[in-house]
């Protein structure tokens, strides 16, 4: 399926210069929804992950439904807060700005290997600092999923050398 074709491109949002690629109109659609899980799942599942986590907010969308897939439990990072028992936290740069996300002390059992899902890598900074959330966690991080890469800013090159699976390059 290409799903290049039913992500939709929003330009100059949320400031000029900037191409949105707009997972929503994905996410509306049943069959290209139910493909990219499935297709995830597949290319995830030798991963055999104890733990999908995914970054709020769209990150949750995808994380959730890949971690039943999968038979993996779902971990939450949230921006800074929302969780309610004591967290790590950690300061990262975006494409756009700054952002704070944080961890749950006590989400990850020491050792556990973690997959770590988002719907979209860009400069690769959310993904990197999340990488250092579950490595301060006690986790292990065994992979990356992204449903879109915009490979033009080097992303993945911020990010330890594990598999990195991406399903629409940009
Ligand atoms: C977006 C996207 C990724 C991140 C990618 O999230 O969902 O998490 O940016 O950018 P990066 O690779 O440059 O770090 P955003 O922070 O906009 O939050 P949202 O999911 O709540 O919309
Ligand atoms: N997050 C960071 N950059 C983005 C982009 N260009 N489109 C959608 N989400 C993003």
């Amino acid at each position: 399926m290409d799903l290049k074709s039913i992500v939709r491109d929003i330009p100059n949002f949320p400031q000029p210069d900037i191409v949105f690629r707009d997972i929503t109109t994905l996410l509306k659609n049943p069959r290209a929804l139910r493909y990219t899980v499935d297709t995830m799942g597949d290319r995830c599942g030798e991963l055999a992950p104890d733990y999908v986590l995914g970054m709020e907010s769209r990150g949750f969308l995808f994380g959730v439904p890949l971690a039943c897939q999968l038979g993996a439990g779902f971990i939450p990072v949230r921006k800074s807060g929302k969780l309610p028992a004591p967290v790590y936290s950690i300061e990262y740069e975006l494409e756009y700005g700054t952002d704070r996300l944080e961890i749950h002390q006590d989400a990850i059992e020491p050792g556990s290997r973690v997959l770590i899902v988002d719907d979209l890598i860009a400069t690769g900074g959310t993904a990197a600092a999340t990488a250092q959330l579950v490595q301060q966690a006690g986790g292990e991080t065994i992979g990356f999923g992204f449903i879109v890469e915009l490979a033009a800013l080097g992303g993945r090159e911020k990010l330890p050398s594990v598999p990195i699976i991406s399903l629409v390059e940009y």
